[in-house]
């Protein structure tokens, strides 16, 4: 299984070296086998060898160039950094990137042989218009992207799940991930309030083949207790 941490705007580059020294020391110990990826903020990319994957949560459609603000590829190559977050709600809702602009930056990535985490996900009031309008939404965000690429997994994060608490019943997780996995057979993780008490429900669900943490990775061991459980639950 995948089992992945999106740090958000959280921990230095201090910080997450020490974070990920942690991660490593783990898997050393156990021995595990689940695919590990960790996402630091953009200043706390750092080059990285071992067992856990170390990604960005953004870059520019670009190797380099005038967009203030933004890093490219030359930024990641630095430190070695091979994949990427696209498509996170955050990037979508408060900075407001546009489907067009993520699939500019799904492609660019993409011929660079990235591995993509690709987020979509419903904010409150699609969902609360039911399951037909949500779907379409969904649909909406598969756009101009290549559902068939090899190295493509998705990741669904309703957006009113996101830093909430609140989740989808294990019910509503197994049908939505379910459609999901007809538009493509890219690993599906979830996403969404995943906490160290229910990773492991969430992660026995079937079609679920991993997890997004955002807040409850912060904590290196309650992060540690995920791979565990889905170390244990060998799927
Ligand atoms: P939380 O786990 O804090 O709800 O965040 C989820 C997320 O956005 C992961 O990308």
């Amino acid at each position: 299984m995948i089992i992945a941490a999106n740090l958000k705007t959280n921990l230095t580059r201090k910080e997450s070296d020490e974070y990920i020294a942690e991660l490593e020391k783990f898997l050393d110990k156990n021995n595990f086998s689940q695919e590990v990826l960790v996402f630091p903020a953009t200043s706390s990319l750092n080059s990285h060898s071992g067992k856990v994957i170390v990604g960005a949560q953004n870059a520019y459609a670009a190797k380099n160039g005038a967009f203030t603000g933004e890093i490219g590829l030359d930024h990641l190559e630095e430190f070695g950094i091979k994949t990427i977050l696209i498509g996170h709600s955050e990037r979508r809702h408060i900075f407001g990137e546009s489907q067009e602009a993520l699939v500019k930056k799904f492609n660019f990535y993409k011929e660079l042989g990235f591995k993509i985490v690709y987020c979509v996900g419903e904010p409150l009031e699609v969902r609360e218009a039911g399951n037909k309008v949500m779907m379409e939404y969904i649909s909406t965000q598969y756009e101009g992207i290549d559902i068939g690429y090899e190295n493509l997994i998705i990741a669904y994060e309703p957006v009113w799940a996101i830093g909430t608490g609140l989740t989808p019943t294990l019910e509503d997780i197994e049908v939505i991930h379910k459609e999901l996995k007809q538009k493509s057979h890219a690993p599906l993780l979830y996403g969404g309030s995943v906490k160290v008490t229910n990773a492991k429900e969430v992660l026995a669900c079937e079609n679920v083949d991993g997890v997004l943490v955002g807040s409850a990775a912060l904590y290196v061991n309650h992060f540690c207790s995920m791979i565990s459980y889905a170390q244990e639950l060998n799927k």
